[in-house]
């Protein structure tokens, strides 16, 4: 037998592999200062494109003042417990009412982390005999929450409605014979890409295949339709999405997350959903600054205003400039160029140092080989400046990707 440390050691994860290269710039860099466009890396100002504070919340002195009094008032614990027990609070069912009545739904609940809540969800939701169909491309939450998933389930190829209606007839045909239901998931914004998900070519389908629709809308809250509530509303089918989710990690710059939908179904949640019952419930100072952020966005069309004019003039000036940004139609925003994995560190290095632009890199195995992906944020709280000066930064880097000089200078890196 062998020591279970020694694998660990020798095999350091899909991940782990490129710490040596990476911690520490590439990997767990530390941005520091208050969150806005200009944050500090490495000693200097660096223009932050990488923080999914789309509406510029996370500063906002409101913001900072209510997340404060709440502290002040209630401490960082209370309450304690988890909500069944003893953590439940009337402020958390007033966010649940307000978060539903934002996203045009009965009811809602609360969990603690986007990411723990959709898997203790799904979990929740289905059983071995019913059938789950989700698109490739789905978030981690949801791939780790169908992990879970006792009975069949089938992808479809990202986006593609064909391949979708193959997969619902299988998934049909395998629910009738177990006597079970279909649950389909997909994603309102596709977050490394900024696709929007297909929802409205879905939902045509749902007569006819008889499925519930659970919707990830991580990235849309906030952003898209006209109040912000969502890809739903932004497409005109929210009504249709039976089950809605968004988590408070984005466009509400904090922690937590929540599910919405029918009175049944969001009751049905509370009982059942595994990650709530056995965890503490929210503290207050994070249900109280969600409130006044919920507020916030509901009151100042300007935040979302501003946000699609800071998007608007960094894609469109990338597009002007012939840079590839893929199918977004989101404020994602990536940037897809030609290179190999250590020419892309380079690359990124001499943006962040001598450019002091800070964005995401992303390579492969998350792309094909031979990609790399600079994923842009833009935020409210962007200028058009700091659009100005990167799409300036952005040509100027391309130009010694192409001509070679990142190659020449990263000749000795070995991955
Ligand atoms: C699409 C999507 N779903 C779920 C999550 C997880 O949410 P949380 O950060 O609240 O765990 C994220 C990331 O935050 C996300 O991008």
């Amino acid at each position: 037998m062998k020591d279970l440390f020694e694998r660990i050691i020798e095999n350091k994860g899909p991940l782990g592999k490129w710490a040596s290269l990476a911690e520490g710039y590439f990997a767990f860099p530390k941005l520091e200062g208050p969150i806005s466009n200009r944050m500090h890396f490495n000693g200097q100002e660096v223009i932050t494109w990488s923080i999914n504070d789309y509406l510029g919340l996370a500063n906002h002195p409101e913001v900072r003042k209510a997340d404060a009094d709440a502290a002040i008032d209630y401490g960082m614990a209370y309450p304690m417990g988890a909500r069944m027990m003893s953590g439940h609070t009337k402020f958390h069912e007033q966010l649940e009412q307000e978060l539903a009545d934002f996203v045009h739904k009965e009811n809602a609940y609360l969990v603690n982390y986007g990411y723990q809540g959709m898997v203790s969800a799904i979990d929740a939701l289905v059983t071995k005999n019913d059938v789950i169909v989700y698109d490739m491309d789905a978030h981690a939450c949801i791939i780790d929450g169908m992990r879970l998933h006792p009975g069949k389930r089938f992808t479809f190829r990202h986006n593609d409605i064909e391949s979708f209606e193959t997969n619902i007839k299988r998934a049909v045909k395998n629910a009738a014979e177990t006597h079970g239901g279909v649950l389909v998931i997909t994603e309102g914004v596709f977050g490394m890409r900024g696709e929007q998900g297909i929802l409205k070519e879905i939902v045509a389908l749902k007569q006819q295949y008889n499925f519930r629709l659970l919707v990830d809308d991580a990235h849309g809250f906030g952003t898209l339709g006209k109040t912000g509530a969502g890809t739903g509303e932004e497409q005109g089918v929210q009504d249709a999405i039976d089950v809605y989710f968004a988590t408070f990690a984005k466009s509400m710059a904090g922690i937590g997350a929540f599910f919405a939908g029918q009175k049944d179904v969001i009751q049905y949640l509370k009982y059942n959903m595994r990650s709530q019952i056995f965890a503490k419930s929210l503290p207050m100072a994070m249900v109280k600054g969600a409130l006044k952020r919920l507020d916030m966005i509901r009151t100042m069309p300007e935040l979302k205003d501003k946000l699609w004019e800071n998007v608007n003039a960094l894609q469109n000036g990338l597009k002007e400039r012939g840079f590839n940004i893929g199918a977004t139609n989101t404020c994602v925003t990536p940037v897809f160029l030609e290179g190999e994995i250590p020419e892309a560190m380079v690359m990124v290095k001499d943006l962040r140092e001598n450019y002091k632009i800070f964005c995401s890199i992303v390579v492969y195995p998350v792309v094909p080989k031979g990609m790399i992906l600079l994923r842009l944020i833009p935020t409210t709280a962007h200028t058009l400046e700091d659009v100005d000066i990167t799409l300036k930064a952005f040509s100027s880097i391309r130009e010694k990707l192409e001509g070679g000089v990142y190659k020449k200078l990263s000749a000795s890196i070995v991955v």
